[in-house]
């Protein structure tokens, strides 16, 4: 069970949407994509850079697999029901394929590395695969399976940033849009798939960066968020080239795990691992340059990571009436005991401090998180830090889950799985319990306050109101008036809330 309160990032409907777009102007090679996806914010803008490789070959997409020639699925592995979720969704294309023997079905994403040979030879249940770094060679794979073979391509690279690819906008309502800054990642976290799945850390161009959101400006578009596994890390050096020597061991972050392996649990932590040199641009940079674009076009970014958000990045939020004041800074545990054997390389007091500085120089700022329950030998004493360090922050928002062990991680080789589902899961429900309380305190305060909200659209629930986000992330939801329309900013004057939204009615201007 997952439970959250869902935001844009990780927006919980959105899984497993179809994607589609007009077809690209004069390049129709009659033949129709079918593309859905799973997981975080990253592989639904990794589908769009896939969407526009295909497009440019001529390909239209469809919202109908069953008429589809090619269908793709873009995969997560995070946890173990994302990755059934998607076994099962696989086995129902292979019924639409009976009928439509022409049909190339293919798994793209997370977990692609960990199951190619599951999917493709032992199952049976795909013809391509192909991993988050090797998307521009998905035409050649596809022709290779027009050809009668598999084709397989999960290859991970220490460059690949598709920054020269820019993406197709999918089921875009033109307003807020995805901008991926970096790949990969190298923390090592123990739990984490992702370092084996995206490959190492990697960040892409600045200047294709804000050349992008400019041209996202330009078009109408007036939010951008700033995407990548750990933000604050983003680094550019003008000699950013991986060195040649590298092996594919190193590419895939093997030696990394291998150190961490033989560091046993004696990890000196709780120095930030982030060092700047003169001339690099830094995440604080880079958040100033798109900041820069104009007044009119909101910043968010995510995800930051305790152990990296500086002061600096901190500051330059602070600078910019565009950059939102909202931090999403994933904790985990409250428990420094569990938080060293998750290799967060930070403990309470120091994330207790990144808090207190957020506070400091940004106190209007939301914070939101991310908690696992029941992670390899917790007891209930340090469960109860998770839950007095919730109540020490008060956060906004929360990700709440149980622990899902992944294969090939530290955790999976170090550690027993040994906390019963059942004391999993009520130590989830006790954290929801709490974040429920939190989130409903946060909105019950900003009733009376007028908050600038960009419109996105009609709410979920009625076309007679509009609904957008506030500043720091919290959803809006006011009457339709003539005087606004969806891409505008509006001050809302807030007269009521429920549990996860704010009710208005906008300001006269
Ligand atoms: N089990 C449970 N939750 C996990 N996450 C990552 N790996 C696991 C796992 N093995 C959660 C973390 C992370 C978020 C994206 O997913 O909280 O921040
Ligand atoms: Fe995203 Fe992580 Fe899932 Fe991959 S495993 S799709 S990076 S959430």
């Amino acid at each position: 069970m997952d439970l959250l309160i869902p935001d844009k990032t990780h927006d919980e409907s959105r899984q497993g949407e179809a994607l589609i777009l007009g077809p690209a102007t004069g390049k129709n090679n009659g033949r129709k994509l079918y593309i859905e996806s799973y997981g975080c914010a990253m592989n639904f803008s990794d589908s769009e850079i896939v969407a526009s490789i295909l497009t440019d070959k001529g390909f239209e997409t469809t919202s109908d697999f069953t008429i589809a020639d090619v269908v793709l699925i873009n995969t997560c592995s995070i946890r173990e029901n994302a990755e059934q979720r998607v076994r099962n969704r696989l086995k129902e294309f292979t019924v639409a394929k009976v009928k439509n023997p022409g049909m190339v079905v293919g798994v793209l994403g997370c977990m692609a590395e960990r199951l190619k040979s599951k999917f493709l030879e032992e199952e049976k249940l795909v013809d391509v695969v192909v991993g988050p770094d090797a998307y521009r060679d998905l035409p050649n794979l596809i022709e290779r399976v027009d050809d009668g073979q598999r084709a397989v391509n999960v290859l991970l690279s220490r460059e690949e940033t598709y920054a020269d690819i820019s993406p197709v906008r999918l089921n875009s309502n033109g307003i807020n849009a995805f901008v991926s800054i970096m790949r990969g990642c190298d923390n090592m976290c123990s739990f984490c798939v992702v370092p084996f799945t995206r490959g190492r850390e990697r960040s892409r161009e600045p200047q294709s960066i804000v050349t992008e959101c400019t041209d996202l400006f330009n078009r109408g578009y007036r939010e951008v968020t700033l995407l990548g596994q750990n933000v604050d890390s983003y680094k550019w050096k003008t000699t950013n080239k991986s060195s040649e020597t590298d092996t594919q061991k190193q590419v895939l972050g093997m030696d990394l795990l291998d150190k961490v392996l033989a560091s046993g649990e004696d990890f000196s932590g709780l120095q930030p691992h982030y060092t700047v040199e003169a001339g690099d641009v830094t995440f604080a940079n880079l958040l100033e340059m798109v900041a820069q674009i104009s007044p009119e076009l909101r910043i968010r970014f995510s995800t930051s990571h305790p152990k990296d958000i500086t002061d600096d990045v901190l500051y330059a939020i602070k600078k910019y009436d565009n950059i939102c004041k909202y931090i999403h800074l994933p904790i985990q545990s409250g428990n420094s005991r569990v938080l060293k054997l998750m290799n967060r390389t930070y403990n309470r007091e120091w994330y207790m401090d990144r808090i207190a500085a957020i506070n400091r120089i940004i106190p209007e700022c939301a914070i939101s998180t991310d908690i696992i329950t029941g992670f390899c030998s917790e007891t209930e004493e340090e469960h109860q830090e998770t839950l007095s360090m919730m109540d020490h922050v008060h956060f906004y928002f929360a990700y709440m889950f149980m622990y899902s062990e992944r294969p090939g991680t530290l955790a999976a080789k170090r550690y027993a799985d040994d906390i019963p589902d059942a004391v999993k899961k009520r130590r989830l429900q006790e954290v929801v319990a709490k974040q429920q309380e939190h989130s409903h305190e946060r909105l019950k305060k900003l009733v009376g306050t007028t908050q600038k909200v960009l419109i996105e659209g009609f709410s979920k629930k009625s076309n007679n109101d509009y609904s957008g986000r506030s500043d720091q992330n919290t959803v809006v939801v006011f009457p339709v008036s003539d005087n606004y329309k969806p891409g505008q900013y509006v001050n809302v004057l807030i007269e009521r809330c429920t549990t996860a939204t704010l009710i208005g009615s906008p300001q006269t201007p």
